[in-house]
Formats: structure tokens, C-alpha cells, sequence
């Protein structure tokens, strides 16, 4: 496309032209413009809008991920707005509204190079320059961490969910902290598999009644009505895929029986098929039996259940497909497809499985997992007292309504994603807008020393950076300009580390004293993504609308 452009002297706005994503037929503006100009309004709201979604539900956010996500978006330049989104959301999990309102800033700038009549090629290679000049601004300016520290974690992961609707909830931020450290090994850590924390969310008390729980949380209730245990010590669980119910015939098949003793016959058969299923079960010394969801068959029948309790066996069915895996993993076992291959090396272990009631809500926990290490070394003995603990963590989340625990659970996967961006990169920056006006000021220095366009470019995007700090002072309810410029003297003064205090109300000379930091990979990615995004909306000459 580049090639077939005309030359950079009689580029104007006619030939290469970003207002087809900027403006719509009629010349007004397109979602992408009013929304990544409105998208800074909403940068550190102390609260969100409900905002409805295409299937009529109602959503109280202030993830800009879930946002864009939601929003019913036209536009293919739109899109790849709510896409860079998503990018930034499974790089870092965190700054997806940074990275929204950073590409804004920078098609914004790019549209004033364009009209001083800048060829697109040589804006996005200046930029995609810039960028990478100020990754590594930021690296010289990160901290290293330690991942055994966890004050300095905490600090992170309070000032990713500080912006959100459960900022005021103290709770939340030791627990995102304290569950992805329970997952790994902080010493050789390298990545942080965030499936193997599960978030169960159940209405009734209020979030500061999440509890977590290093094990297995399951939202089934055990089943009573056959009289079996509720509560199982030194437990070893099956999970079956089958059930225990006797077999139906096909869908058009009927069985007509007009003979008691045809009847009788029956009921025997099925009696012994289960009881032989049962037995087969308690054989394997099975004293917990987790029943896989079908849609075809019940899971248990009355009579197969008042087995079950004469033996002994415990009983939890429906559970679903998506938790199999999650539960083989907690637990050791291995799902079981059919009665003859339920041999007992396929089964878990617990010290204790128990249905707890609390606030209203019922759940079965399994607690006292010991499983083989994941990665055994040669000085740690792989069973026995040497076994590791279980790599999984359930955190159980209560909440007044289900808008406030599903905002809850993805604020909590927020703060996890921070910790895990930490697991990954252990350097950390100060917030506050501190990271995009120290590049600014050391872009626009750099500027100083090139010529051509190249430094207008690259004067361009240091000033788009800004948008940063100065929508945060704005959100604070602040005068954006006085504290821009306050920052640009500081940070000319060298103080790398002055930010916008929002709980101050002003510039901070050093924003790390009250305890805003965050990792160094959100703040390199979001910077990244927008400008390689800002890219590829540059390189598009126009839209053909296909058939
Ligand atoms: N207490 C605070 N004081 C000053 N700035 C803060 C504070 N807490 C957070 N920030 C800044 O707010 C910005 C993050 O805001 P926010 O969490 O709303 O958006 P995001 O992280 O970009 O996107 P999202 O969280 O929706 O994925 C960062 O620049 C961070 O440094
Ligand atoms: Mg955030």
C-alpha cells in the first residue's frame, strides 16, 4: 500500500488520510474518535456507569477491557481499538484503558502530522523509533523487585484495584497476593498459570467476607437424601463421568411390560447392576464420589444413593465439564469414564472434605491436599512428607448482588494479572502518570538532538504521552495543565519519580512514598501495543466495504 502512495511532497490529506476512521460518511465523527476521547474521562473514575450490553444485561465496570468489550462496535478501526485492548489485557491484564487512551493520544497526534503534510511511512517509523526509545527510558528507570517481598507486591496490586469500584475493600488486595504466591515457587518462578486459581462467587455478606481457601472450593451441594456423610476425613475421591443410575433405553424405544414378574425381574436387575456399581466403587477404597454432569441421565437414583450411604461413600454430582480439569489438578485424581476401569490408582486425596454453611451460602470444601511436586528436584523426595503442597488456590468471593462479584472477580484478575506481570518481569515503576512524563521529557530532549521530521515525530509522541498524567489530574479533580506543567519542571529537574497524587491532591516529588507502583511490563506494553496499533491504522490508505 506504502508503495502505491504518492510522494511525501504532495501528501496531503486527500491522498493518505486517517479521517475514514475518524469521521463517518457525512463527515462527523466515528466511534473511535468520540470514544478515545471519551475513554480518558473515565480513566480512574472513583465509579462507573452501569452500562448495558448487546443481551440486555447490566454491567458495573471500570475495566476498559470489559468496556470496549461490550460496546457494539462497527467500525473496523473501532475494533481494532477494542482489540488492542484485549491484546494489552492478555500481555500484562492490567493499563488496558492506558493503552485506549495512549493510541488515542497518538492517532491524535498523528492526524496533526499528517496535515503538516508528513508522509503516513515516515510518521508510524518514527514513531514505532520513539516507542522503543521509550521502553527503554523505562527499563533505566524500573526497580527490581523481589518476589519474597511481599509489602512491595501488595503495594502493586493495591494500586491496580485503587481505581476500581472495590478500591475500598481492604481485603481484596492481600488475597490476590497471597494466592498467586501460593501457586508458585516465588525462586523459580518464571510465569504465573493463572487457571489454577478459581474464584467462586456466591451472593450474600459482603466482600469483606471473602475468604481464601488453599484447596478446593465446589458450589454443589453434598447429597443428603440418601443419609450419606456431609463431612470426610482422610478422603479419596473418584470423579466419575458415568453415572449411577440404571441405564435408559434409546430415545424411540419403549419397553412395555404387562408381567409382574417381568416387573420384578427388572427391579432385581437394577438393584444389582448398582449395587454391583457400588461395591465396584468401595472396593477401590473410594469414600467420595464427585459425579460428572449429564444431560442425558440423572447422575444418582434414590436407590443407588441409599447404597452409597450403607457404604460409607460420600456423594457431590453436577459437576460441570470446565471444573474436571481443575479438579483433577487440586485433587490428584483422574476422571473415571466407565465402572470397570475405577481402580484406585485413579483416585485423589484430602485430609478433609466438608460442606461448609456460611452467610446464607452452601459450599463443599476439600481441604489437606498433597500431591507429588510439579517439579520435583533432586533434593526434595517427591512423596511422603517431601510432597509438595497443592498448587491450587480457590478464593471463595461473597457480595451483595451478582453486578458487584462479577465486578469484584474481574478487579481480583486485575490484581492477579499484576503480581503475575511482576512473576514475569520483577521490576516495577512508580504510577501516577511518573513512567509517561519521564519518557515525554526524555523524548522530547532526544528530539532536540535530531533533524527533519524524524524530530517532530518524535516531539509529537512525547507530547501525546502526556495524556497520562494530565487525565489523571483531571479525574482527580485537578487543573490538568497547571499539574503537567509542574511535572515536565520536576522531571527537567530531575526527579524522576514526581506523579500525580490523587489522595494528595497535587504533584508528588517521589509518588513511590505513598505507594503507587506498578509493573514495568504494563507500562512497556501499553506503550508498545498502542503505538504498533497507531501503526497499522496509519498503513490502511481507506475502506472497501466487501459483499
Ligand atoms: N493512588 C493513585 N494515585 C495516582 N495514580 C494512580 C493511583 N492509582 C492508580 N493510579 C494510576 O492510574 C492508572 C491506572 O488506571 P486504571 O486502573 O483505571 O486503568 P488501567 O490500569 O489503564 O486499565 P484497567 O485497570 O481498566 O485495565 C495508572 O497510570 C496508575 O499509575
Ligand atoms: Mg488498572
Amino acid at each position: 500500500m506504502a508503495s502505491t502512495m504518492p510522494a511525501p511532497s504532495q501528501v496531503g490529506n486527500s491522498a493518505f488520510n486517517v479521517r475514514p476512521f475518524l469521521t463517518d460518511h457525512e463527515g462527523h465523527e466515528t466511534d473511535i474518535l468520540r470514544r478515545t476521547r471519551r475513554s480518558p474521562e473515565q480513566f480512574v473514575r472513583p465509579t462507573s456507569l452501569p452500562q448495558e450490553t448487546g443481551k440486555g444485561e447490566t454491567i458495573i465496570t471500570n475495566d476498559g477491557n470489559t468496556m470496549l468489550k461490550s460496546m457494539s462496535v462497527m467500525h473496523p478501526a473501532a475494533k481494532m481499538l477494542v482489540d488492542l485492548a484485549q491484546a494489552q489485557d492478555i500481555e500484562a491484564g492490567d493499563g488496558t484503558t492506558s493503552v485506549v487512551v495512549i493510541a488515542g493520544s497518538l492517532l491524535g497526534a498523528a492526524e496533526k502530522l499528517l496535515s503538516k503534510g508528513i508522509h503516513p511511512t515516515v510518521i508510524s517509523e518514527a514513531f514505532q523509533r520513539a516507542a522503543a526509545k521509550a521502553v527503554e527510558i523505562l527499563h533505566d528507570m524500573s526497580i527490581p523487585i523481589n518476589l519474597s517481598d511481599r509489602a512491595t507486591l501488595l503495594k502493586a496490586a493495591t494500586t491496580s484495584l485503587s481505581s476500581k469500584i472495590v478500591s475500598q475493600e481492604p481485603k481484596l488486595a492481600p488475597m490476590a497476593v497471597d494466592s498467586v504466591l501460593k501457586t508458585i515457587d516465588p525462586k523459580t518462578a518464571e510465569n504465573v498459570d493463572l487457571n489454577n486459581i478459581r474464584i467462586l462467587k456466591k451472593i450474600g455478606g459482603t466482600i469483606d467476607d471473602s475468604e481464601i481457601i488453599d484447596g478446593l472450593v465446589l458450589q454443589q451441594p453434598v447429597v443428603k437424601s440418601g443419609g450419606g456423610p456431609t463431612r470426610m476425613e482422610k478422603a479419596k475421591i473418584g470423579l466419575i463421568q458415568f453415572q449411577l443410575s440404571p441405564p435408559k433405553p434409546d430415545m424411540e424405544n419403549q419397553i412395555v411390560v404387562n408381567d409382574y414378574r417381568q416387573m420384578d425381574k427388572i427391579l432385581k436387575e437394577e438393584r444389582t447392576y448398582l449395587l454391583n456399581m457400588v461395591k465396584k466403587i468401595k472396593k477401590a477404597k473410594c469414600n467420595v464420589l464427585f459425579i460428572q454432569k449429564s444431560i442425558l441421565r440423572d447422575a444418582v437414583n434414590d436407590l443407588s444413593l441409599h447404597f452409597l450411604a450403607k457404604l460409607n461413600i460420600m456423594c457431590v454430582q453436577n459437576i460441570e465439564r470446565d471444573e474436571v480439569e481443575f479438579i483433577c489438578k487440586s485433587t490428584g485424581c483422574k476422571p473415571i469414564a466407565d465402572i470397570d476401569s475405577f481402580t484406585e490408582d485413579k483416585l485423589g486425596s484430602a485430609d478433609l472434605i466438608e460442606e461448609d454453611n456460611n452467610l446464607g451460602a452452601r459450599f463443599v470444601k476439600v481441604t489437606g491436599m498433597r500431591l507429588p511436586s510439579a517439579n520435583p528436584s533432586p533434593s526434595a523426595p517427591v512423596s511422603g512428607q517431601g510432597a509438595s503442597k497443592t498448587a491450587t488456590v480457590s478464593l471463595v468471593v461473597r457480595g451483595a448482588n451478582q453486578l458487584i462479584l462479577d465486578e469484584a472477580e474481574r478487579s481480583l484478575h486485575d490484581a492477579h494479572c499484576v503480581i503475575r506481570c511482576l512473576v514475569k518481569k520483577r521490576a516495577m515503576v512508580a504510577g501516577g502518570g511518573a513512567p509517561e512524563i519521564e519518557v515525554a521529557h526524555q523524548l522530547t530532549n532526544l528530539s532536540r538532538t535530531l533533524t527533519g521530521t524524524e524530530a517532530i515525530c518524535f516531539k509529537a509522541f512525547a507530547d501525546a504521552l502526556e495524556v497520562v498524567p494530565s487525565t489523571l489530574a483531571e479525574n482527580a479533580g485537578l487543573n490538568s495543565i497547571r499539574v503537567v506543567t509542574d511535572l515536565r519542571y520536576r522531571h527537567g529537574l530531575g526527579d524522576k519519580n514526581a506523579g500525580v497524587s490523587v489522595r494528595g491532591g497535587g504533584v508528588k516529588n517521589d509518588i513511590r512514598e505513598e505507594n503507587v507502583l506498578q509493573p514495568l511490563l504494563v507500562s512497556t506494553s501499553a506503550i508498545e501495543l498502542a503505538s504498533e496499533c497507531v501503526k497499522m491504522l496509519l498503513r490502511i490508505d481507506d475502506i472497501a466495504l466487501s459483499r
